[in-house]
């Protein structure tokens, strides 16, 4: 078997069918807008057919077969060959799909393994309509459940060889599309013995601005500290999506368990994004298809904010034209551009529509409106005067013929409280509002909306940038060139220069991978050009240049320590996550300073991963050693078995690059890392250190980087610190460093 770049923890086992199956049995859906539309009232514009099946559709959402009858963005097709007929949103372009990786793992039981046979499938799906609330400005989908399950676990004991299935969800949109997946009304849930759950997307398609929820929940091996309807941590983690700029594409994860002797009990991990009140966990759920009998046979229905995206509220006092109803108004989108429209307070119904907001009778809702005294309905509002003799306001319950100085104080002081929390309110309110704004314009705002996360270029698209002027280097995998791109900005294009194209779909799965990491310390990939022989790849393009010329070009100044150690904290942060937090665990192989490369306040981005190395794995079989042997574990050099391990060597000599500011060399006997390894058995590693730094405290924190180092470079692989280890330790005296400063 070959050398892949990335190898695999392995995961779950148990014979499960991974297909949403069975009935729901304990399912709370509550269909949005069955209560506020009521029968009778109209929904839609005149003529226009009001249903798909069971679910109402009221205006703007209308079929797609009825021109006229739905508002740009709002179509819906409704498929009658079901009984009853099922709706779909029709937006162009809007589609969830669902990512499943089916390969098989063979490693020893304590070992990272090897994956082999690994093929993956997308299958891309319209939105399937549970209901529609054109009050409140929402729809609700089914979405589908991300898990990972082993399919033959019995043969798994035996053998050590298994398939694993692994959905993905992610919402794909053509924007700007009227639909963001609401922040308030949705939970990330993770269900498992051992589980981490994400939801992950670039906002607004932004390059670089990444957005995370996470969650893990871990039993330990002990059933007993799980609670029925208690999700915290113990096989069920559920954490409320933080408030932040609008998603309108996301991807939902799931992975573990890590420890191999959960295998035996462990069917299958989930990770749901899911409507808050709709799941409540029980300890049943651990085991076998338990969870899957709940699943409704479409998914799990989650909810999705949706307004009128182009255009803005008219000026104040000026009808909108879209808000039709006479007793309705214009509010601008809580989340994202554009606008919703509202009935009046004391109105309920269709404010998109002529004569859409009807009156509520209020004295037919005690409940929701008191009146101790007469209720009397009136349109916008109700009267509650008090009984003949009373005095007071019945609305507040102080309907009184006594006291009446006692009657005023206390009225006196409930308005005051009133108008206090009022004000507040407002404040908060506002507050909130110009936050939110400023979010959504620190983030880019709409304007690279239309950009997906992958882009397919066209040749013609990128030959502009190929030009000599725009060359800025050539590296292991080929030439790169800068340029810019409409809508997109300033990107790196990546051209190989010889190589050959990959047998079947690698070349497809691996970009399906890799177009899922999303971390802020590796360099995202844009898209690709796939008219070509070779594939040619489009990266952001980070304005500071790799490492490896900072450190080295005398023509720059030295970079201060805070700097270094930060770039190596957060160096060290990204590779721990690709080796243990995403699914398809990625090694990188070729870890050093010119594939890290510094945007314009220095942060690092690890470039490299993955698919440049699959393109020059055919050179590497016929001479070349993969990656650049001055950083190259001799470990993987002797057995040829790449492990996360060597690239915590490759790391490791990163670090003294960092703290020595000289190269490294592939010099045996003399190179950096043996003058390290060298000094630091004489006691003397401090004659290395970089002379910019020569203050007592800086020198003792360079000791301590060091020290890393020298365990990074441990001959035992055994020995090596995990790159988890790493980070952590890195962290913490970046952390020193800075509240010292
Ligand atoms: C309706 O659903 C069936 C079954 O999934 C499918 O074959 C058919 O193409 C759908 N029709 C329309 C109009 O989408
Ligand atoms: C991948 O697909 C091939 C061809 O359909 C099949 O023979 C093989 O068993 C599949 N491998 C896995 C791991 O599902
Ligand atoms: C894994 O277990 C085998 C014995 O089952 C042992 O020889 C080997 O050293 C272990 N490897 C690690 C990395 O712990
Ligand atoms: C793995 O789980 C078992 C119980 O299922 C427990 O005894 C063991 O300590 C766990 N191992 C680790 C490394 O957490
Ligand atoms: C949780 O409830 C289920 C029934 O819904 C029951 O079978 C199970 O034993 C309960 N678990 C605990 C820990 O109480
Ligand atoms: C969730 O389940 C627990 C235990 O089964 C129960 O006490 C609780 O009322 C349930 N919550 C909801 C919202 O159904
Ligand atoms: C609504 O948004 C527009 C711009 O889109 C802005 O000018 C206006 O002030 C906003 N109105 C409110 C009430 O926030």
């Amino acid at each position: 078997m070959s050398i892949t770049p990335w190898h695999y923890h392995s995961q779950t086992q148990l014979l499960l069918p991974l297909l949403l199956i069975a009935l729901a049995a304990a399912t709370r859906l509550v269909v949005l807008g069955a209560a506020a539309e009521k029968q009778g009232q109209p929904i839609t514009l005149p003529g226009c057919p009001d249903k798909c099946g069971d679910i109402s559709l009221p205006f703007p959402f209308g079929l797609a077969a009825m021109p006229g009858c739905f508002l740009e963005g709002f179509e819906v097709s409704c498929n009658d060959s079901f009984d009853p007929p099922r709706a779909f949103l029709a937006y162009p372009g809007l589609s969830q799909s669902v990512t499943r990786y089916s390969y098989i793992y063979s490693g020893a039981a304590n070992i990272t393994g090897r994956v082999r046979d690994m093929n993956i499938t997308v299958v891309v799906a319209p939105f399937e309509l549970i209901g529609v609330s054109s009050a409140k400005g929402e729809v609700q989908v089914y979405g589908a459940v991300a898990s990972v399950c082993s399919t033959n676990a019995d043969n798994f004991v035996k053998t050590r060889q298994a398939t694993y299935l692994v959905d993905t969800l992610s919402i794909n949109g053509e924007g700007p599309s009227p639909f963001l997946l609401s922040m308030t009304r949705n939970v990330l849930v993770g269900i498992g013995w051992d589980v981490d759950a994400m939801v992950s997307s670039s906002i607004g398609g932004k390059v670089g601005n990444s957005y995370f929820l996470t969650c893990e929940s871990d039993l330990r091996g002990n059933l007993h500290d799980a609670t029925n309807g208690s999700c915290s941590r113990r096989g069920c983690c559920q954490p409320s999506f933080p408030e932040a700029a609008p998603l309108d594409r996301f991807s939902v994860n799931v992975d573990g368990p890590y420890n191999n002797t959960l295998w035996e009990t462990n069917p299958c991990s989930y990770a749901m994004v899911v409507e808050s009140s709709w799941y409540n966990f029980s300890t049943p759920d651990l085991y076998g298809d338990e969870l899957q009998r709940k699943i409704l046979p479409r998914g799990v229905p989650y909810v999705l904010d949706f307004a009128i995206r182009s255009g803005s509220c008219p000026p104040e006092g000026q009808p909108s034209p879209v808000c039709a109803s006479a007793d309705s108004y214009c509010a601008n989108a809580t989340r994202g551009p554009g606008f919703v429209c509202k009935c009046l307070p004391h109105y309920e119904g269709n404010p998109y529509i002529t004569g859409g907001c009807k009156d509520i009778d209020e004295c037919e809702h005690p409940d929701l409106y008191p009146c101790s005294g007469t209720c009397i309905n009136k349109p916008g509002g109700y009267d509650c005067p008090c009984q003949r003799g009373e005095k007071g306001d019945g609305k507040t319950g102080t309907c009184a013929d006594k006291f009446p100085l006692l009657l005023t104080v206390v009225v006196g002081a409930i308005g005051g409280i009133s108008f206090i929390s009022i004000v507040t309110l407002v404040i908060l309110l506002r507050k909130e509002k110009i936050k939110m704004r400023e979010f959504y314009e620190k983030n880019g705002g709409p304007t690279l909306q239309k950009a997906k996360i992958i882009k397919l270029f066209k040749k013609e698209e990128l030959k502009p940038i190929l030009k000599s002027r725009n060359f800025i280097g050539k590296g292991g995998f080929g030439e790169v060139y800068k340029g810019r791109l409409l809508d997109i900005g300033l990107v790196a294009v990546k051209k190989p220069i010889s190589g050959s194209v990959l047998e079947n779909n690698q070349f497809a799965n691996e970009v399906i991978i890799q177009s899922q990491v999303i971390h802020k310390n590796i360099v995202r990939l844009i898209g690709c050009c796939l008219e070509v022989d070779i594939p040619m790849l489009v990266y952001e393009f980070l304005s500071r240049g790799s490492l490896d010329d900072i450190l080295h070009n005398n023509n720059v100044a030295p970079l201060d320590l805070d700097v270094r150690l930060h770039i190596a904290a957060e160096v060290a942060d990204a590779l721990a996550y690709m080796h243990s937090k995403a699914h398809t665990r990625i090694l990188h192989g070729d870890v050093k300073p010119a594939n890290i490369l510094l945007d314009d306040d220095f942060m690092p981005k690890i470039s490299d991963f993955g698919i440049s190395r699959l393109i020059v794995r055919d050179r590497q079989h016929t001479n070349t050693v993969i990656g650049d042997r001055s950083y190259m574990d001799p470990e993987y050099l002797r057995s040829g078995l790449l492990t996360e391990k060597s690239d915590v060597y490759s790391f490791g000599v990163v670090i003294l690059e960092l703290i020595s500011r000289q190269q490294a060399t592939h010099l045996d006997g003399s190179g950096l890392v043996d003058n390290f390894l060298a000094a630091h058995k004489e006691n003397r590693v401090a004659a290395l250190f970089d002379n910019a730094f020569t203050r007592p405290r800086d020198l003792e924190l360079l000791g301590n980087l060091a020290g890393i180092a020298i365990q990074c470079l441990e001959d035992d692989v055994n020995q090596r610190p995990s790159m988890v280890e790493v980070a952590e330790r890195i962290l913490a005296i970046y952390q020193s460093h800075i509240t010292l400063i």
